[in-house]
């Protein structure tokens, strides 16, 4: 079943305003690949050629993000991270790739990911070194800006590594005017927020959104759902803060999708894609698209999280409810009374557990819901937020909801 809005609403809403960086990107979350997660600093392509970073594995992941669908459903930029660089920069003290793993160059990769009809990533740190050692963009902001933008590049992601964290506040926005005087629109991934946080220095998120398209706030993800629930709770705990900076242009990025890696359950997996679609979170995925089993490339693709997930209006769920186990996140959609709502089951219990609750306890404007049980493709039409609601949840798994108010909207 598909919901479509009456017409004459979609003409009140389409004024969407940007408070973040003014690039003209980003204006919902970037969805695209990321290799740091799954391929970390693996630079041994004599003996793992496959799973080095090296040109190869952005070709092949660009190939598969169009022939299997992932470019179809939104997914966009191929994203590298550290570990490109050659250990040196060139005569004129430019950046350069190393030359055995990245035979081409960058500007030919980015030709490519291009004719493919994707965008292309790479990654730089703030500092004196990356964080894998390479050389930093300390004192080569502007060459390194100019550097990406004649190779082509359409995102970078500044980390932190090797910095004097109290010259952020400065540096990340040194940053953003070397890549806005290049004149090519590049999306700005910060990791300065980050940093700030491990140094006990309250991030300025004000300042953040204005300089950055999206940027991280908390460690790094490790493939496993303890990683998946530390991050959940971090974002719980400032839940405040960081929904109020979630825009068009700016977003708060929880880190990549380790969806289809070694450690995630199938119903872990839903969790993590409806909780980043909750967050309003950039869907980067880090897995290897070769080799991905049908089940995890199917969440991946599911049509109508990603729906949620871009949704327009920008704005960061919270979690709204906690009961034992089970916590409920709900976040506004659209302008108009639509939202989606994630039960989240935390339990190890080994069976699903029936959750009951009224509809207008979560924070639902009161009236009557036509309501989708996404995962199970399940419908529930005219229901009432004063009636009870019940959900059957997995251990480790959600159920993700989305609701639409029933008179802003026809069924066809
Ligand atoms: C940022 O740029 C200003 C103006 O060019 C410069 O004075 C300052 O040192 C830079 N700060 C950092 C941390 O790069
Ligand atoms: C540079 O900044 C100006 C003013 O904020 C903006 O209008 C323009 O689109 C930006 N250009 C690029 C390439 O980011």
């Amino acid at each position: 079943m598909v919901k479509m809005l009456q017409c004459l609403v979609v003409l009140v809403s389409l004024v969407v305003s940007v408070h973040g960086l003014d690039n003209g990107l980003a204006l919902t979350p970037p969805m695209g690949w990321m290799s740091w997660e799954r391929f970390r600093c693996n630079i041994d392509c004599k003996n793992q050629p496959n799973d080095c970073i090296g040109e190869k594995l952005f070709m092949d992941m660009a190939d598969r993000m169009v022939e299997d669908g992932f470019k179809d459903a939104g997914y966009e930029y191929v994203n590298i991270d550290d570990c490109w660089a050659s250990k040196e920069r060139d005569s004129a003290g430019k950046l350069q790739a190393d030359p055995d793993r990245f035979p081409s160059g960058i500007k030919k990769l980015a030709d490519y990911v291009h004719s493919r009809g994707l965008k292309l990533g790479i990654y730089n740190d703030f500092g004196t070194k990356t964080c894998g050692g390479y050389p930093g963009s300390l004192g080569h902001l502007e060459v390194d800006a100019k550097t990406f933008a004649e190779w082509g590049v359409d995102m970078l992601k500044m980390d932190g590594c090797y910095a004097d964290v109290k010259t952020m506040p400065q540096g990340y926005p040194n940053m953003t005017k070397a890549l806005n005087a290049t004149g090519r629109p590049i999306l700005f991934s910060c990791s300065w927020p980050d940093y700030e946080r491990a140094s006990k220095i309250q991030p300025d998120y004000k300042l953040i959104a204005k300089n950055c398209n999206i940027w991280r706030n908390y460690i790094d993800i490790q493939d496993s759902w303890d990683s998946v629930l530390k991050i959940i709770d971090y974002y719980a705990q400032e839940q405040d803060t960081l929904a109020a900076v979630s825009a068009p242009g700016s977003f708060n990025d929880p880190d990549m999708l380790i969806i289809g890696d070694f450690s995630l359950s199938v119903e872990q997996a839903k969790a993590q894609m409806a909780m980043w679609s909750i967050l309003a979170a950039p869907m980067l995925m880090s897995n290897d698209l070769r080799t991905i089993s049908p089940e995890f490339r199917e969440i991946l693709l599911n049509k109508e999280v990603i729906q949620i997930n871009q949704d327009p209006s920008g704005k960061m769920g919270k979690r709204v409810m906690q009961s034992g186990n089970v916590e409920v996140w709900s976040r506004e959609l659209g302008f108009l009374d639509e939202y989606a709502l994630a039960f989240l089951n935390r339990g190890t219990e080994g069976t699903p557990l029936n959750f009951t609750v009224q509809l207008k306890d979560l924070g639902l404007r009161p009236g009557i819901y036509f309501l989708i049980e996404i995962f199970e493709d399940k419908d529930i039409d005219d229901f009432d937020t004063d009636s009870y609601f019940s959900t059957v949840i997995t251990p480790n798994g959600v159920s993700f909801i989305h609701a639409y108010p029933s008179q802003f909207y026809n069924s066809v």
